[in-house]
C-alpha cells in the first residue's frame, strides 16, 4: 500500500517530532490537536527546528521552504477522511486514546493504518476498540524524534502482516532504525529504561544523593548522555508515572512500584521540562 498522507493526532513534544520527521521525508502531513493553539504551538516548533537546522547548515532553505509546505493543521477529525495513515500521539491515557479512534473510525478509510506513539499501553488492547485491528500497530518514536534514530515497531495480536511491512517502510523512509517488538508492557526500551529513571527516583527519595549528584553519577559513570533525573524532566514525569503504573499493573511485579516521589510531583502538576520545573528548573 503507498503511504503519502500522514495524519497526526496530538501534536506536544513527541507529535510535533513525528509530524517534522515524516514532512521532511517527503510525506504529506496533518498536524491536529484539540484546540487553533496547540496546533499553532505544535507548528511553531516544527517551523522553529527547522529554521534552526538552516541556520546551522544541516538543511537548505529550499528544503526546509518544502517541508514546511508538506504540513497543513487541522481541530477537526473529518480532516483525516483521505489520510493513508493515522499516528495518535495524545497523552497516555487508553480511555483517552480510545475515544479519539471510535471518532476516528467514522470518517477514515476502510484501508488506512492506525498506529499510536504509546510508550506502554497494551497495542492489542488498543486496536481491538477499533474496526481495524489488523491494521492497527505501535509506531513507538524516541524523544526528541528529530535526533533519536529508534522506531520501535509494535504488533498487537492480530496485527496483519502487511501492516507490519508497511510500518517497517515508512520508518526506513524516516531514517529511523526499526526493530520490532511484541506487545508485552513496555515493549523493549521503556522496560529497561522506565524502572531505571524510577530508582533514580527512589535514590533521590531516600536521601542517597543530591538530584545533581545522581545525574553526574550516571553521566560520568556510565557514559549515558543526560542524568536519569533529567531525563525524567524530558520524557515528562507523568508520562513516566503512567508508563510505571503498566509496567506495575501488568505484571503484578512489586518491583515496579512507582516512587511516592514520583506520584507527589505528578499530583503538584511538576511535570519536568513542559512545565518548566521538575526535578531541576527551566
Ligand atoms: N528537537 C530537535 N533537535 C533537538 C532537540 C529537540 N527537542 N533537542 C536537542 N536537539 C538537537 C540539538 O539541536 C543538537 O543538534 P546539533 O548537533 O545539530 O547542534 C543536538 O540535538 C544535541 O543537542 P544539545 O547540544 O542541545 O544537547 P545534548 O548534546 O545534550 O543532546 C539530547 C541532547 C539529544 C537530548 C541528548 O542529551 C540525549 O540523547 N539524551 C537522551 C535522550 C533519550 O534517552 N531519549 C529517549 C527517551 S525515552 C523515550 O523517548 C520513550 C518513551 O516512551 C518515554
Ligand atoms: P504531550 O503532553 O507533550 O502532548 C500530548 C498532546 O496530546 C497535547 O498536545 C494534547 O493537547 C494532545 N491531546 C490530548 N488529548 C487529546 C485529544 N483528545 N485530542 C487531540 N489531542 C489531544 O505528550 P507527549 O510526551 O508528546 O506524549 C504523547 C504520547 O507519546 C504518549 O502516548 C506518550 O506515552 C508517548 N511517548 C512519549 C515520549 C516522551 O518522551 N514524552 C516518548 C515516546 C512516546
Amino acid at each position: 500500500m503507498d503511504i503519502n498522507k500522514i495524519y497526526v493526532i496530538g501534536v506536544g513534544q513527541m507529535g510535533s517530532g513525528i509530524a517534522q520527521v515524516a514532512a521532511q521525508s517527503g510525506f504529506e502531513v496533518t498536524m491536529y490537536d484539540q484546540t487553533e493553539a496547540i496546533v499553532k504551538k505544535g507548528y511553531d516548533r516544527v517551523a522553529g527546528n527547522l529554521e534552526k537546522l538552516v541556520a546551522k547548515g544541516k538543511l537548505e532553505k529550499a528544503a526546509a521552504d518544502e517541508t514546511v509546505k508538506r504540513i497543513k493543521t487541522s481541530v477537526a477529525l473529518g480532516d483525516a477522511k483521505d489520510a493513508d495513515l493515522v499516528i495518535e500521539a495524545i497523552y497516555e491515557n487508553p480511555a483517552a486514546k480510545k475515544a479519539i479512534y471510535a471518532e476516528l473510525i467514522k470518517v477514515i478509510k476502510p484501508e488506512t493504518i492506525l498506529a499510536s506513539n504509546t510508550s506502554s499501553i497494551s497495542i492489542t488492547e488498543l486496536a481491538a476498540s477499533t474496526d481495524r485491528p489488523d491494521r492497527f500497530i505501535g509506531m513507538h518514536f524516541f524523544n526528541p524524534v528529530p535526533v533519536m534514530k529508534l522506531l520501535e515497531i509494535i504488533t498487537g495480536y492480530l496485527t496483519s502482516d502487511a501492516t507490519l511491512t508497511v510500518a517497517k517502510a515508512i520508518g526506513e523512509k524516516m531514517g529511523k532504525v526499526g526493530v520490532a517488538a511484541l506487545d508485552k508492557p513496555g515493549f523493549i526500551v521503556n522496560r529497561i529504561l522506565i524502572p531505571m529513571l524510577n530508582e533514580a527516583i527512589l535514590l533521590l527519595e531516600e536521601g542517597v544523593a543530591s538530584a545533581e549528584d545522581i545525574d553526574k553519577a550516571t553521566v560520568n559513570g556510565c557514559g549515558h548522555p543526560m542524568g536519569p533525573l533529567h531525563l525524567t524532566d524530558l520524557v515528562g514525569l507523568d508520562v513516566t508515572l503512567a508508563i510505571m503504573e503498566v509496567l506495575h499493573r501488568e505484571f503484578g511485579d512489586s518491583k515496579y512500584r512507582p516512587s511516592p516521589l514520583l506520584k507527589k510531583m505528578v499530583a503538584a502538576g511538576k511535570l519536568g521540562c513542559k512545565t518548566k520545573e521538575g526535578f531541576f528548573k527551566y
